[in-house]
């Protein structure tokens, strides 16, 4: 038998590979641990992934905040990669929330995050804030990853809060980053 190059088996072949790519997230969240230290604080409302339709999935938030107005936060950042076990990878960094949502430059890998964040969050204001802190359907896109040197792999970033010198509570999400190829 010879195999033919039919237009039509190259295009069925090309439409199959976008189908298997699009249905193959490159980026995407497998896990979410909330804990707030203190009731008198904070309560967790909410805080989950869920399946909002083929290979997407949706985060949500909603910290019940029970001290306000919050004037000054602060969080560190960890970026872990797992190995054997969690390892911290690449970034540790600490940030002052209000001085940042201020002038964003200068905490480049923050600015990325948030950026991912802030368009699903009522936390994209500057300081103070007077509200409960929700994030609501947060889905990763492609693009995010783009800018961020970072190998396939299992990865946890780490927000440990603290607001008024005193640390509040701590944020947990795991990603799956599947380029498709080594980098
Ligand atoms: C936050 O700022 C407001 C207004 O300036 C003030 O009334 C309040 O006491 C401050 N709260 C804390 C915890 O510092
Ligand atoms: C990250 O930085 C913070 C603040 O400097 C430090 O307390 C913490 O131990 C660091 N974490 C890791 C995993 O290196
Ligand atoms: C956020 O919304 C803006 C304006 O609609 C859009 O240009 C941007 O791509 C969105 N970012 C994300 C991460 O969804
Ligand atoms: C915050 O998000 C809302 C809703 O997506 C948007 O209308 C607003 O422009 C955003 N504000 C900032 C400062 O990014």
């Amino acid at each position: 038998m010879r195999l033919q190059k039919s237009p039509l088996g190259v295009c069925s072949y090309v439409v199959i590979l976008w189908l298997l790519c699009a249905s193959d997230a490159l980026f995407k969240f497998t896990n979410i641990k909330c804990t707030c230290y203190e009731k008198s604080f904070c309560e967790l409302r909410r805080c989950e992934l869920k399946v909002l339709g083929r290979g997407v999935v949706g985060l949500f938030l909603h910290a019940q905040a029970n001290q306000l107005p919050i004037n000054t936060s602060s969080c560190v950042l960890t970026l872990f990669r797992r190995f054997n076990g969690y390892r911290p990878f690449l970034y540790n960094i600490t940030v002052d929330i209000c001085s940042f949502l201020k002038n964003r430059k200068r905490y480049p890998f923050f600015d990325l995050v948030y950026d991912g964040i802030r368009n699903f969050s009522n936390i994209n204001h500057t300081c103070p804030y007077n509200h409960d802190i929700i994030v609501n359907r947060m889905v990763l896109n492609d693009n995010m990853i783009v800018k961020v040197p970072v190998p396939s792999g299992f990865y946890k970033l780490k927000f440990n809060l603290k607001t008024d010198g005193v640390w509040r509570g701590e944020v947990e999400v795991h990603v799956e980053v599947n380029l498709g190829f080594d980098r």
